[in-house]
């Protein structure tokens, strides 16, 4: 029988399988034309696209046209302050980052603090807006350059967002928001909106935009693009990174509420010890004889994942650990062993750059 999955940006169920839902959303493959385009742009290639967390595109093949003509681009993504950031957050602004170095492009960050404040009952206004001051700290650690980076708080800069808004939701009719994402008419008017607000930093430069992001967030920006001729701009395009999965293995979705779901990039050494020794789901076999003798499967170990998506870059040690692990040679304990240490070396520098990171966050903050 076929899996059965959903994406939208505000849940996700079962195993997702890409392929299908690249052509269910319409969007394009990351081929290797395309991988080696950028790469001689940008002067070498980064893991997280060799390997195909970053696999699937719109018009990625534009902002390289515009590269190529001197034209360039600039760069938004955001987040949903819902509660704590988690490792999975951080894929789309590692990639973001990366892109600012190579392209020495500007970058506009949006928090959604009203977004999160009409999906979440239990959360107010004011809760939102704290935790989007708290969430800014991580995307500050990552070391984007102030001057060329502006954090963008919806009820903050409403001034700036809403006649951009405006624009887009003269265009957007309710049917198109209800077919989109499954809206009735019981959802609050807050959130039938709220896409136009998602859509606003796509128009803030009259250069084209690149949104790096997760695949979730697509039907937002599916949306913005058939609006954008309609109002006299460009189309922004995209790429899309696959979802990390969750400790408990594919299929279900890392959540910033649910704490063993998820690492959080507050979490302490010992915390990371734990979530991964008890929860991160195994590829092992279940005694120890078996294993050695019939080997794991990295493939659906949670702990190898980690190690490929975002904290081993070294190919060679990667493709050992592959090939022991599935000949049985390395235990599922070595391989935890493994991954919490690269995880705890991470977080300890990440943690030190977020608690610095509070005295530079005005310096990010956009003004209006
Ligand atoms: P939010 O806060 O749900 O997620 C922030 C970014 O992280 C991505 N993401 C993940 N990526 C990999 N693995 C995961 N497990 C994972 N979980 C989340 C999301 O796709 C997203 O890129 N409405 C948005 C906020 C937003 C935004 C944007 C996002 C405003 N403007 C522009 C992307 C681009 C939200 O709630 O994201």
């Amino acid at each position: 029988m076929e899996k059965e999955f959903k994406v939208t940006p505000w849940e996700i169920e079962g195993e997702i399988d890409y392929s299908k839902l690249m052509k269910e959303f319409g969007t394009q493959k990351i081929d290797d034309k395309l991988l080696k385009r950028l790469e001689k742009h940008a002067g070498e290639g980064h893991f997280m696209l060799k390997r195909g967390l970053f696999f699937s595109h719109r018009d990625f093949d534009k902002i390289l046209d515009d590269v190529e003509k001197g034209k360039g681009f600039f760069l938004y993504t955001g987040r949903g302050p819902s509660g704590k950031v988690h490792l999975g957050h951080l894929i789309p602004w590692i990639f973001c980052k990366w892109l600012q170095d190579k392209f020495d492009v500007n970058m506009y960050f949006q928090l959604t603090d009203d977004e999160k404040f009409y999906v979440k009952k239990d959360l107010s206004l004011k809760d939102t807006k704290k935790l989007a001051l708290d969430n800014a700290l991580d995307l500050i650690a990552l070391g984007f350059d102030p001057k060329k980076t502006k954090i963008l708080i919806d009820t903050e800069n409403i001034k700036t967002l809403y006649p951009i808004a405006a624009e887009v939701a003269k265009k957007l009719n309710f049917n198109t928001v209800k077919a989109v994402f499954g809206f009735s008419g019981e959802t609050n008017v807050g959130l039938i909106f709220y896409t136009t607000l998602q859509s606003a930093p796509c128009f803030l430069e009259d250069k084209r935009c690149l949104i790096p992001l997760g695949i979730d967030q697509d039907p937002h920006f599916r949306i913005t693009r058939d609006i954008a001729p309609k109002i006299g701009k460009e189309k922004p395009a995209l790429i899309h990174n696959m979802m990390f999965p969750p400790l408990q293995g594919l299929g279900g979705k890392m959540s910033a509420s649910n704490e063993i779901t998820a690492i959080y990039t507050t979490d302490s050494a010992k915390e990371v010890e734990n979530k991964i020794k008890k929860y991160a789901f195994s590829g092992g076999k279940y005694t120890l004889e078996e294993h050695r003798k019939k080997g794991g499967n990295p493939d659906i170990d949670v702990s190898f994942q980690y190690l490929r998506y975002f904290f081993e870059q070294d190919d060679k040690k990667l493709e050992k650990i592959y090939n022991d692990y599935k000949s049985g040679k390395m235990l599922t304990s070595e391989l935890k062993e493994y991954t919490i240490k690269k995880i705890n070396e991470f977080l300890k520098e990440h943690q030190k750059k977020r608690q610095e990171a509070k005295k530079k966050l005005d310096k990010f903050l956009m003004k209006s």
